[in-house]
């Protein structure tokens, strides 16, 4: 059972204020606590896209969609479904890139016009530290998160490369594992395997949301 909603809604409030504070200018950004009736806020063919049975997973999936539809009406799209693609990824207008993400207790989305952004990725997670069997599988030597506290490095590296895979997954369809992606949490940056380079910005406070934004041209 979720936690009482008024505690949760001054965390939401908390969090999309630090999450505006950290996008780049042109992208809107979202979020909102998931709420068990959250699954409604699905239109009939998003509910039709998405194959996932647990009431959890559509509640947040539902969450995440509320914010998109909002984010896209002020891009003048209005009512304008966000299909779930058989590979996973969000299907935005033609002129429009966004994301979606949600943990355990919220959902946040993420739109821009293709014109201004190439391909933006989000994730979103608790700010706990992350265990040290899930770092070993995520981070590779060519990581830099020295200047980052170093009880939450390992959980933003994770949640950083989410969000660039997210992100470079539309333009290129291929599937990247962790070792394919490098971040540099020091200057902000991260390249993939595939020639993309990523552009990060995170707050960790309430929680750990990465944003990347990745050029529709590629670095080599
Ligand atoms: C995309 C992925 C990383 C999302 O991770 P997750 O922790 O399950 O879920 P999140 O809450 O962070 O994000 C979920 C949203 O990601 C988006 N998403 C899913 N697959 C995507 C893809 N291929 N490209 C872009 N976005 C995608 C969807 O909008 C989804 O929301 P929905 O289920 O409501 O439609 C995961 O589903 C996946 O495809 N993994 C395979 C590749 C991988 O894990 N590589 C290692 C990480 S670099």
């Amino acid at each position: 059972m979720r936690e009482r909603l008024p505690a949760a809604l001054s965390r939401e409030a908390a969090l999309l204020e630090a999450m505006v504070a950290i996008a780049p200018q042109g992208i809107r950004v979202g979020c909102r606590v998931i709420r068990d009736e959250d699954e409604a806020q699905l239109m009939p063919a998003e509910a039709h896209s998405i194959p996932a049975r647990h009431p959890a997973m559509r509640q947040a999936s539902g969450a995440a969609r509320w914010i998109a539809h909002l984010l896209l009406a002020d891009f003048g799209q209005k009512n304008m479904a966000v299909l779930r693609s058989p590979s996973g990824a969000p299907v935005w207008p033609e002129s429009i890139t966004g994301s979606l993400a949600h943990d355990e207790e919220m959902a946040v989305a993420a739109v821009a016009p293709v014109s201004r952004i190439g391909s933006i990725g989000i994730d979103v997670e608790p700010a706990i530290p992350l265990p040290d069997d899930i770092l070993a599988l995520v981070a590779i030597q060519a990581d830099v998160i020295d200047a980052v506290d170093a009880n939450l490095a390992g959980r933003l590296l994770f949640s950083a490369k989410e969000a660039v895979y997210k992100a470079a997954y539309p333009l290129d369809g291929v599937i990247l594992d962790y070792e394919d992606i490098a971040v540099n949490l020091n200057t902000g940056h991260a390249t993939t395997t595939t020639g993309r380079r990523a552009t990060l910005t995170y707050c960790i406070a309430p929680r750990i949301v990465v944003l990347a934004v990745v050029s529709i041209h590629r670095v080599r």
